[in-house]
């Protein structure tokens, strides 16, 4: 094999370690549509699912029912309308389409089991009727009420992967017929879920037809890769009434998640070989993600700024942790800095200093030993990284003599002097000998994918 090879080798398995490490015991909530159950990917789909779930990260699955439901109502010659994506469900429906739900959740514990993997169906939704909405009766159609989470968790916490059927019931034990892609998103808040997938049969929401915000993520293939909330929002406004019905609903229910505490949500192509695990395991997601504002609280240094900054660096330059700067440096090179400030207080800071060649360096990373391990950190490194991304920069790297495994922990690679831009290599401090480390931006997505 030859050494780049070897070496993209290495760097993937690197990668996929330090996520591994991340989501160990993070819920992971996926809802997949019935239509890849017919993929011939599908059987390998779920491999990859027990993969995740031997690893540590604990899944629960949702599957969808729509077409199934609707061959089983076909075969049965009955007949359900909807309204704006919605099924009206006649309450004679309803025993066929309990079928078509169970039927799809009892094939998917079938393939679990043969992967020896536990799995549980079970009703842990109450549900009540959506009622009568600008006339429409939306008869045994329901909603989410609410969850068992307490026997959820038991259940999680044994081992098993519980399985939701688009079932609900109300008190009485009457069932409703939910929308799946609703369910996942209340079972990833109730369960405080690190990730919702949607896996469906296309990769991601397109551009084509649509009007799209400034400065947002597309990939080649026109699919939008990452939204903010606040572009994901600005989206369905540019494009209001445009939308079809399945993309409206999953990016509002993305916006809805992130906004109460899903950090990503990720629509994939769950049709195509291997890309949730390309998704979870890789800085190079394919598809679209949404995600939560991790950066609020994060804005450019201003020269009123530097005293602070230059206070909150001076225990790492004792420790010899940072080189010194003096403010004149830091005036110099003003706006290469950021903060990251609550309440008027600056508890962070970081700079990114970009060059010629595509590289740009992060440097002066400090956070308040006050505030420490609450994550400041890594946002502060997703930042900058967006901000190298934005410029089109291929990688960043950054200089370190003590912190290399926090660096690593975040996906970055131990790199060469000659992977620097040349005018590094030549003022390199090798008095100092500091370690190189570096991340590859993907091309698509730019800030830390593991978020
Ligand atoms: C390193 C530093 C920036 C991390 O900031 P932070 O906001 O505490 O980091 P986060 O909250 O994002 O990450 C916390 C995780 O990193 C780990 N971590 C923190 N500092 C670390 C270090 N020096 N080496 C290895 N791991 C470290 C924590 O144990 C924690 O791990 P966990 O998630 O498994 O619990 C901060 O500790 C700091 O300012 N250090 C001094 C300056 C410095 O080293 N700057 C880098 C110069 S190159």
């Amino acid at each position: 094999m030859d050494k780049s090879r070897l070496k993209e080798q290495v760097e993937i398995i690197r990668q996929a370690f330090g996520y591994i490490n991340r989501y160990k015991n993070e819920i992971f909530v996926i809802k997949i549509d019935d239509t890849l159950v017919s993929s011939p990917y599908f059987p390998i789909l779920v491999k990859d699912l027990v993969l995740l779930h031997k690893m540590g990260i604990r899944i629960v699955l949702v599957p969808g029912a729509r077409n199934r439901i609707n061959d089983i109502l076909q075969t049965y010659n009955k007949k359900c309308r909807s309204v704006s994506g919605i099924r009206i469900s006649e309450p004679d429906t309803i025993p066929f389409i309990k079928m078509a739900a169970f039927d799809v959740s009892n094939n998917l514990m079938t393939l679990l089991a043969e992967h020896d993997t536990n799995a549980v169906i079970g009703n842990w939704v109450r549900a009540k009727s959506i009622g009568v909405r600008n006339g429409i009766d939306y008869q045994s159609s329901g909603m989410v009420e609410r969850l068992q989470t307490d026997i959820l968790k038991n259940v999680i916490e044994d081992g098993l992967i519980p399985i939701f059927p688009n079932i609900g019931w109300n008190a009485k034990g009457k069932p409703y017929n939910l929308s799946s892609n609703e369910l996942a998103y209340t079972i990833g808040v109730e369960l405080k879920a690190a990730k919702l997938f949607f896996l469906t049969n296309r990769s991601g929401i397109s551009i084509n037809g649509f009007k799209i915000p400034e400065d947002i993520y597309v990939s080649s293939d026109k699919i939008i890769t990452q939204l903010s909330i606040a572009q994901a929002a600005h989206f369905l406004e540019l494009n209001s009434g445009m939308l079809p019905n399945e993309q409206l609903e999953l990016v509002s229910l993305a916006i809805r998640a992130c906004s109460k505490g899903i950090r990503r949500v990720h629509i994939i192509d769950g049709s195509s070989e291997g890309l949730i695990l390309k998704e979870i395991f890789s800085n190079r997601g394919l598809g679209t993600m949404i995600y939560s504002n991790q950066h609020e609280n994060i804005r450019p240094m201003k020269i009123p700024d530097i005293a602070d900054v230059l206070r909150l660096m001076q225990p790492a330059i004792e420790q010899q942790i940072l080189v010194n700067r003096t403010a004149s440096d830091l005036e110099k090179k003003v706006n290469d800095y950021v903060v990251y400030e609550v309440d008027g207080t600056i508890h962070a800071c970081g700079a990114l200093h970009e060059y010629p060649d595509g590289q740009s360096e992060i440097a002066a990373i400090v956070v308040d030993e006050m505030y420490t391990n609450l994550g400041i950190g890594k946002k502060v490194i997703s930042y900058l990284m967006e901000k190298a991304a934005k410029q089109h920069h291929k990688a960043v790297f950054v200089l370190t003599t003590q912190t290399s495994d926090w660096f690593i922990q975040l996906g970055f690679t131990p790199a060469t002097m000659t992977d620097l831009p040349l005018s590094k290599q030549q003022d390199f401090n090798r008095k100092r000998n500091s370690r190189i480390l570096r991340y590859q931006l993907s091309e698509n997505k730019a800030s830390l994918h593991s978020e």
